[in-house]
């Protein structure tokens, strides 16, 4: 793998966490859009075949440093030696159950990584941020669809340390009006790059129903179990705005340019405004890979709403975007990942 040095120009887009799943994906897009994305990630949930296969994609090569955010040190050195105008921050840990259970990690690597990052771009006077939120600030929302303007409640630390950077971005906007901010709060991402060099790599049984469908059709899980059904919807089972990733990422490109005109703060829902049951997703992975998926329905998994789905209008008013792809693509998309990549980037497997 190459680190290449990129020219310096005023596209210079730093983007924390571009290994991982929606970061790999965004920096196609970026390249695609005539930016230069410099990408750090510390590995921790990602590998750098990621952005190799990214490279593959799109015949460019990618500008990589292996740099944790908690290392202000290799940052600052970092925002020394290269131009960058603006960041796209997606690092974090993510899992809800872990935050459960080691919650001072996740404060202190969603945070404190946080805080870092911010102190040193004002130290270098860059001011221009797009942040990797979650439809989860909402927790359970009084309304569908959720519109931005609904209050936050997250009920896990993992939400929570959302819910803070959202407030910690806030204010430094606020104190300085040099400071542009893009909150941008995701749904339900799935799916994958429509070439299957890239997607989701989850560790260990995912925790997230397409991976898990995925994993079942190709027979490394058995059985799909169906938390509940007996929610309020059609079928009994839960029902989420399932996003496609290329459109999420699409949204980072449209976010962007919406920062050159210097909007201070704002926070928009990234969702299609449209939501599938558990049942209609499994039934539509059974479509597209030809394959049965065995499923059982077990009872609720604690925390979790019935229905969520986004009002994206916002999105669509003041940044002009709005998702294109359907359930099909998703879950064709998704196949495609896995049954070519059975055991996701493989590398990662030896590396771990
Ligand atoms: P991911 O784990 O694939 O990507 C996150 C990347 O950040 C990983 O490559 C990881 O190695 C890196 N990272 C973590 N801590 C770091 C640190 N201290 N320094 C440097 N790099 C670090 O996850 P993803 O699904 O691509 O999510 C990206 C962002 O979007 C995250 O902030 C996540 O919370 C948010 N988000 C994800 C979802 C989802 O369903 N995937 C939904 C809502 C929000
Ligand atoms: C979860 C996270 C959320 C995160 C989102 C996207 C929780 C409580 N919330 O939300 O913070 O932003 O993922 O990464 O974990 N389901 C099954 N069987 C399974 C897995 C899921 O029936 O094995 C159901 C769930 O009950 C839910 C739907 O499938 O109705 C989607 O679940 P999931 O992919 O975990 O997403 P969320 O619960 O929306």
């Amino acid at each position: 793998y190459k680190y290449k040095m990129t020219n310096d120009n005023n596209k210079n887009i730093l983007v924390t966490g571009g290994a991982g799943y929606i970061g790999s994906h965004t920096v196609v897009e970026m390249i695609q859009a005539g930016y230069t994305p410099i990408v750090i990630d510390n590995l921790s949930n990602s590998s750098v075949e990621s952005l190799r296969r990214v490279q593959l994609i799109t015949g460019h090569e990618v500008e990589f440093h292996e740099i944790d955010l908690m290392d202000e040190q290799a940052l600052t050195n970092l925002f020394q030696t290269r131009t960058i105008n603006m960041v796209v921050h997606f690092a974090g840990l993510k899992s809800v159950s872990e935050s459960v259970s080691k919650p001072l990690k996740y404060y202190d690597n969603n945070i404190t990584g946080t805080l870092i990052l911010l102190k040193v771009m004002e130290r270098f006077n860059v001011k221009n941020i797009v942040f990797s939120s979650s439809a989860n600030v909402y927790g359970a929302a009084q309304k569908v669809p959720i519109t931005e303007d609904l209050p936050h409640g997250a009920t896990n630390p993992y939400g929570k340390t959302k819910m803070f950077i959202e407030a910690i971005l806030q204010d430094t906007c606020a104190s300085d009006p040099e400071w542009n901010c893009i909150l941008l709060r995701y749904f339900n991402p799935v799916g994958a790059h429509p070439s299957g060099l890239i997607g989701e790599d989850p560790r260990d049984i995912p925790n997230n129903l397409v991976p898990y469908i995925t994993q079942t059709a190709i027979g490394r899980r058995k059985v799909l179990s169906v938390f509940g059904g007996d929610y309020e919807t059609e079928d009994g089972t839960g029902v989420r705005d399932y996003i496609h990733v290329v459109d999420l990422a699409k949204g980072h490109i449209a976010a962007l340019g919406h920062l050159y005109t210097k909007p201070g703060c704002d926070a928009f829902n990234l969702g299609t405004g449209r939501g599938y049951s558990v049942l209609e997703m499994v039934e539509a992975i059974r479509r597209a890979s030809g394959r049965e998926v065995p499923y059982q329905i077990v009872d609720r998994r604690p925390g979790d709403v019935g229905v969520s789905y986004a009002d994206p209008s916002k999105a669509l008013e003041v940044l002009g975007w709005k998702a294109n792809y359907n359930q099909l693509d998703m879950c064709e998309h998704a196949w495609k990942w896995q049954s070519q990549n059975p055991n996701g980037y493989d590398i990662t497997a030896v590396e771990r």
